[in-house]
Formats: structure tokens, C-alpha cells, sequence
């Protein structure tokens, strides 16, 4: 029941109760961008909390960073972004999709890797084109492969005639920020090597297909940790966070069985290891983190190109040398996805069909719904906002007194608030109020009184 479109499901139930919206709708909307919604905006706060806890809070050696999103232009020329940072495309010439080679062919499973020059790809795809079919109309009539860039321009600052031969790019991903500001966090942070750097932000490409809803965008956050090693020691520190990202997907509530690693087997010149945690999307596995050991091209890249020395030197022994990295990096989005795709249940009650987000409590965008039981009951609506107003000060609540409660406890069961409170006539007298649990549906009554002890236990254990 569930596989076939729980994609469908997914964006269907993301539109319906307000976690994403299709950008600039009412204007017929604007590709592959996207709106996060009351409760999506929600989800995507508490996922970088978690995130952020398990980085900057948990660690004494990794501190955070906020840069900005355009930055001198040399820095992508530093990077590669400018040269290098490109997805082989083809026409489709009966529709005039516009399609990335790479993907159509790992479709007939040839792996097209990021080392190949555009006239090896094209080589490959016009050997295979007669077994390869647009996935628009199904015709497979191509035009040449070429190369097609993704940095997103823009005319800051550029008065210029013709701006777009200087453009200031918006950044293609977060990482470079933390790269120039590597020195600016060593002079004044007291850190030591090895140290991270945490940050959390858009990164803007100019995608060529990007479809599966959020999954490819072409405005999306990252949420990026480069941590700064001694050249020893980098292939034991990059060991050691694989096992802790893997681990982290476990604590965010996603079985292991939807989690697999993917080993880059075919390695840009620089880097000693990649891989990437793929999860099991209803489109299947795909890439939601690349952990990535990137020796020292980063830091020695911008040393090369600000004329500014980006060594380190021990304060013990004195050694100078060029710091290398570990690269972790995740997209807030793919995780967005990823939790609700794990979350989404449809259980058979009777004839009908519960839909409830299993969230993990702490993602949850509402902990808690407060119910009066009767609308128009005014003690009742009383108690229920007295209680509503005593919660909402350490967690996010929702008070509902819309439609019969059946309805109210499907609402939230669909946004997965773990618990639903409802005040009664009974309230009134014992001073207690029914609380009902999401996954289990159980109810229970609890004192008015010890409610936000009961509250506190379940949802911080
Ligand atoms: N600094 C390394 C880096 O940016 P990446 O593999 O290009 O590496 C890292 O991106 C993560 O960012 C991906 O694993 C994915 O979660 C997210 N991401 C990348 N492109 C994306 C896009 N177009 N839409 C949504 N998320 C994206």
C-alpha cells in the first residue's frame, strides 16, 4: 500500500497541512524552489537544532560561523567552482527538456564520475544513446553534451555595461566561508589543531533537472563541518566521523536498514577518501551526507590565490604545516525528507486510514495540541487556554478547539504532535485532563498540576 507513491503521498500531505509550498504559486510557481510553511519551517529548525546540539554544543572544539552568502569572486575562482564546478547537459530535441547526461546514464547503469572531460561523457552517452530514452517524452533524439556550470550569478555591486563578465556568484556551498575565515577563528577562538568549524546556510546551483520535490533544489541549506587536522591524523579523524554521522542518523529516529554507505570509488586528485550516507528515499537510495577527506587543496587553494600563509603552527613542537580536512555535509532539505519519509505510518483503524507522522519527539513540529472538549463550553475554553498558556512557555503548542476531537486528533496526528491534551467536564472537578499518546493512541489522566513534570519527562528523555 505504502511504496508505490508514498512520494505523491509525501508532497500531498506537504501542501495540505502547511509543511512546503511550490514557490511563487500564485504566479504559477518557479522551478525546483520552495517554501517551508508553518510546519515545515518548524521541522527544519529543530533538525538544525539537533544538528547544531550534536556539532558546536557537544564538542568543546568545534565552534560556529555565520558568513555571508556573497563573497569576493576570486574565492570560487580559488575553489575550482569557476572552472571545474559543472554537470555534463544535453536537449532532449523533440521536448526540449534539458537533462544532466550523468544521471541518463546511470539510468542503464554506466557511472559517468566527476574526473570525466565533457568529450568522454559525450563519447559514452552517443555509444549508448539508442538504449537511452528521455525521461520527459520517451524519444531519444539528443543534442551534443556540454558543459553546464552552476554557479548562480548575480549583478552586486556591478554597474558595468555587461555586468555578467564580473559577476559576484551567490555562493555554491557553505564550506568556502569557513575556509577564508579559518584565520579569523584560529586568532581569536583559542582553538587548537584539530578544531571544526560548524555552519548552517543557503547554498544557491543552478541545477539542471531538479526534480523529487526537495530533494534537488536550486536554493537549499547546508549544513557543513570542516574540522581541522594534522596531515597524520586524517585519515583516523576522518574514521572516526564517519562512525559518529552514521550514528547520528540512528539518534534522529532512521532505521538502519534505510541508511547504506556509498564509496567514491574514482577520487578528484586531491582528495584521499569520500564517501556519502545515502538513505533510502521513496525514489530510492541517494545521497543525503558526503564525508569527505580532503587533504590540504582547500586552505592551500586560498593561501595560493589571497597571497595570505594559511599554516598552522603547533604550539608544542613548533611544526609549521598546511592544515588538512575532514569535510562533513549534509542538506537541511534531503534531511527534511528523509525524517518524513521515515516518519510517514498509515495504519488501518476500522474502515478507515490513520495517517500519523512518527516523528522522533524532539523533531516534532508541535509537541503538544490543547483541546477544550465543546467550543462553546466558555469554562472549558478557559481551563484549556490557562493550560495552553502554561505549556507554550518551554514548547511549541497548538490550541484547537475546531470540529469534533476525532478530527482535531487526526489534524495532529498528520503534523505528528506526540500528544494531545483535551480539557473535559470532569476537568473541571478532579482537576485532571486526558492526555493522548500519538503512536500508541493510548490515553491517560493526568493532574492539571503535574502536567508540565509529565510533560518535561517524556519529551526531554
Ligand atoms: N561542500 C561539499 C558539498 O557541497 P555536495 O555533495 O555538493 O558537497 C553536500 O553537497 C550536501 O548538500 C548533499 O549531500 C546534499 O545533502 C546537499 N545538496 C547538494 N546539492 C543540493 C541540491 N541541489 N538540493 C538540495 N540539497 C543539496
Amino acid at each position: 500500500m505504502l511504496e508505490q507513491n508514498l512520494m505523491e503521498k509525501i508532497v500531498s500531505l506537504c501542501k495540505r497541512r502547511g509543511f512546503v509550498f511550490p514557490s511563487s504559486e500564485i504566479y504559477n510557481g518557479f522551478s525546483a524552489v520552495y517554501d517551508y510553511g508553518q510546519y515545515g519551517v518548524e521541522l527544519e529548525n529543530n533538525i538544525k537544532r539537533v544538528w547544531w546540539k550534536e556539532m558546536v554544543q557537544m564538542n568543546d572544539n568545534i565552534v560556529g560561523l555565520d558568513s555571508s552568502i556573497f563573497m569576493n569572486p576570486k574565492i570560487w575562482e580559488a575553489s575550482g567552482h569557476v572552472s571545474g564546478f559543472s554537470d555534463p547537459l544535453s536537449e532532449c530535441k523533440n521536448c526540449h527538456s534539458r537533462l544532466r547526461v550523468d544521471h541518463l546514464l546511470t539510468a542503464i547503469n554506466i557511472q559517468a564520475d566527476e574526473k570525466m572531460s565533457i568529450d568522454e561523457i559525450d563519447k559514452i552517452f552517443f555509444e549508448n544513446k539508442k538504449s537511452i530514452k528521455c525521461p520527459i517524452c520517451g524519444k531519444n533524439n539528443f543534442t551534443n553534451v556540454k558543459k553546464f556550470n552552476l554557479l548562480v550569478k548575480s549583478n552586486l555591486g556591478n554597474f558595468t555595461e555587461d555586468w555578467s563578465k564580473e559577476p559576484a556568484y551567490l555562493r555554491g556551498e557553505t564550506c568556502q566561508g569557513i575556509y577564508v575565515n579559518y584565520k579569523n577563528i584560529l586568532d581569536t577562538a583559542r582553538v587548537k589543531i584539530p578544531f571544526g568549524i560548524a555552519q548552517i546556510g543557503k547554498a544557491f546551483r543552478n541545477e539542471i533537472t531538479a526534480r523529487q520535490f526537495i530533494f534537488r533544489t536550486r536554493e537549499f541549506e547546508q549544513m557543513e563541518m570542516q574540522y581541522f587536522v594534522h596531515p597524520d591524523d586524517e585519515m583516523k579523524i576522518y574514521e572516526e566521523w564517519r562512525e559518529k554521522r552514521w550514528q547520528y542518523y540512528l539518534n534522529l529516529g532512521i532505521k538502519e536498514e534505510n541508511l547504506k554507505w556509498h564509496k567514491h570509488e574514482k577520487l578528484v586528485f586531491y582528495a584521499k577518501q569520500a564517501y556519502d550516507i545515502e538513505y533510502n528515499f521513496p525514489f530510492g537510495f541517494d545521497e543525503i551526507e558526503g564525508i569527505h577527506a580532503r587533504g590540504k587543496y582547500d586552505l592551500s587553494q586560498h593561501a595560493k590565490y589571497s597571497g595570505v600563509d594559511l599554516s598552522y603552527i603547533d604550539p608544542i613542537t613548533k611544526e609549521k604545516f598546511v592544515p588538512h580536512i575532514v569535510e562533513t555535509s549534509v542538506g537541511v532539505g534531503r534531511t527534511f525528507l528523509a525524517v518524513l519519509t521515515e516518519a510517514y505510518t498509515e495504519e488501518k483503524i476500522g474502515e478507515e486510514i490513520r495517517v500519523v507522522l512518527k516523528f522522533n519527539k524532539n523533531l516534532a513540529p508541535i509537541k503538544i495540541a490543547v483541546f477544550p472538549l465543546l467550543k462553546n463550553k466558555p469554562e472549558l475554553v478557559k481551563k484549556a487556554k490557562e493550560i495552553y498558556d502554561s505549556l507554550k512557555i518551554n514548547y511549541m503548542c497548538e490550541f484547537d478547539d475546531n470540529g469534533n476531537i476525532g478530527k482535531r486528533y487526526r489534524r495532529q496526528d498528520e503534523i505528528g504532535t506526540p500528544y494531545c491534551v483535551t480539557v473535559d467536564f470532569d476537568s473541571l472537578e478532579d482537576k485532571k485532563v486526558t492526555i493522548r499518546d500519538r503512536d500508541t493512541m493510548k490515553q491517560e489522566r493526568v493532574e492539571i498540576e503535574k502536567l508540565g513534570e509529565w510533560m518535561k519527562e517524556k519529551l526531554t528523555s
